[in-house]
């Protein structure tokens, strides 16, 4: 029997190390803090059948070790996506699969990232990018947004005080579609204006699309990609929207010389092929239909959050109105900390993510996001009357 004591890892750990402590993944019953798609609109048959096919026909490739940049047929047809749904032009080569659009990220991030570099994003911004910036040490630092985006003149000076510091932005991160958290889609003119600013201090932008699929309202407009022709724009899409988070498959679309330094640090020897079978051809058949039916039924959700908001907060709060996506932006008095309750809040019910949270700066506690994809319809308003109570029982709301 084994008696000696556990072995100690401690001095060996690498510098660039850090304890990521996983959670509990706990659910509130009405739970708006994540960020999943609801489980009963998961397409579990399409794939199970696409599955099947793609393995009749090209499973015994499995016994091979897989190109490195992903299945070839599936960067096809995200090309032709792409120049269908984004007015892009790219080969296939241009575009390397991973595991999810999370790693994409973290890819470009480390390639381009030494520990004290600056790395600019939206005001409030994603916390899986923020937490990826952070780990390689950068100093991020934010630009301030209103409902059409970012907010030209800030961004402006937020470069200018920068370069006057004597440091280099290495890049300018930005969700222009349903962002997460706020919600807006950034407009024509914005996206035009961060271009001509972000030039003019020659620096890249990092474009990640991974909700523009889900619009059941308004006008697309067109990727920050292709109105570049410099290649300064990278550009990261995922279908963990589209298809399900747990089929770990996103992409990346760069310049060769920034996919050869991105792809050093993918350790595993590129994007699970099993998947990518599946995923491709299930693209080929019922994805769009697929699309369409989820966007209707989070139609229906968001539909039901804004009414819920408007029936139970009514003029104690603000809150965006999304064309798509999964998230509305709830601002509360600015007294008011939503950072400080988020767990009591939890405990009695109702799960949200707190503004703090996305922001370098630690900013927005009376600020929360709410997704109205995860839970079944009849939950969001029934949620949002619940919050209301909550708030109302702690002189938040009311009274
Ligand atoms: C803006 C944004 N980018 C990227 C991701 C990462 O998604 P995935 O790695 O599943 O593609 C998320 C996940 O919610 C997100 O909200």
């Amino acid at each position: 029997m084994a008696t000696s004591s556990p072995f100690n890892y401690d001095s060996l750990y690498s510098r660039g190390s850090v304890p990521v402590v996983r959670g509990e993944n706990r659910h509130a019953k009405y739970d708006f803090a994540v960020a999943y798609p609801d489980p009963d609109t998961l397409p579990l048959e399409g794939l199970a059948d696409s599955l099947r096919l793609a393995l009749e026909r090209e499973g015994k490739g499995l016994a091979l070790y897989p190109v490195s940049t992903g299945l070839p047929s599936l960067r096809e047809w995200v090309a032709e996506k792409l120049a269908r749904d984004r007015n892009m032009t790219v080969g296939v080569d241009d575009i390397v699969l991973t595991s999810g659009s999370g790693e994409a990220i973290s890819m470009i991030i480390a390639a381009l990232t030494d520990p004290g570099d600056v790395l600019l994003t939206e005001e409030y911004v994603y916390l899986g990018t923020l937490r990826t910036m952070r780990r390689f040490g950068a100093d991020v630092r934010s630009v301030k947004c209103d409902d059409q985006g970012i907010i030209p003149e800030d961004l402006d000076g937020v470069l200018a005080a920068v370069a006057a510091e004597g440091k280099k932005v290495k890049f300018l991160y930005t969700i222009p579609v349903f962002q997460n958290p706020m919600g807006w889609t950034m407009t024509l003119e914005r996206r035009i204006k961060t271009l001509e600013i972000t030039q003019k201090y020659g620096v890249p932008v990092l474009e990640d699309d991974c909700y523009v699929d889900l619009r059941f309202e308004g006008e697309d407009v067109t990727s920050m990609h292709s109105l570049d022709d410099t290649g300064r724009v990278l550009y990261v899409g995922s279908f963990s929207k589209i298809v399900a988070p747990g089929v770990r498959l996103g992409y990346m679309v760069a310049p060769q010389e920034v996919i050869q330094r991105a792809m050093s640090f993918n350790g595993g020897g590129g994007v699970n092929q099993f998947a990518a079978l599946a995923v491709q051809e299930y693209a080929q058949g019922a994805m769009d239909d697929h699309i369409e039916e989820q966007n209707q039924s989070l139609r229906v959700k968001r539909d039901a959050m804004l009414a819920a908001l408007g029936e139970n907060f009514g003029d104690a709060a603000q809150w965006s109105k999304p064309e798509g996506g999964l998230y509305v932006w709830l601002e509360m008095p600015e007294d008011v900390d939503l950072a400080a309750i988020q767990n009591q809040v939890f405990d009695e019910g109702v799960g949200y993510y707190n503004g703090t949270m996305f922001s370098p700066e630690g900013r927005g506690a009376n600020l929360a996001r709410l997704c109205f994809g995860h839970p079944p319809a009849e939950h969001v308003a029934e949620g949002v009357a619940e919050l209301a109570r909550i708030f109302e029982r702690r002189g938040i709301l009311g009274g």
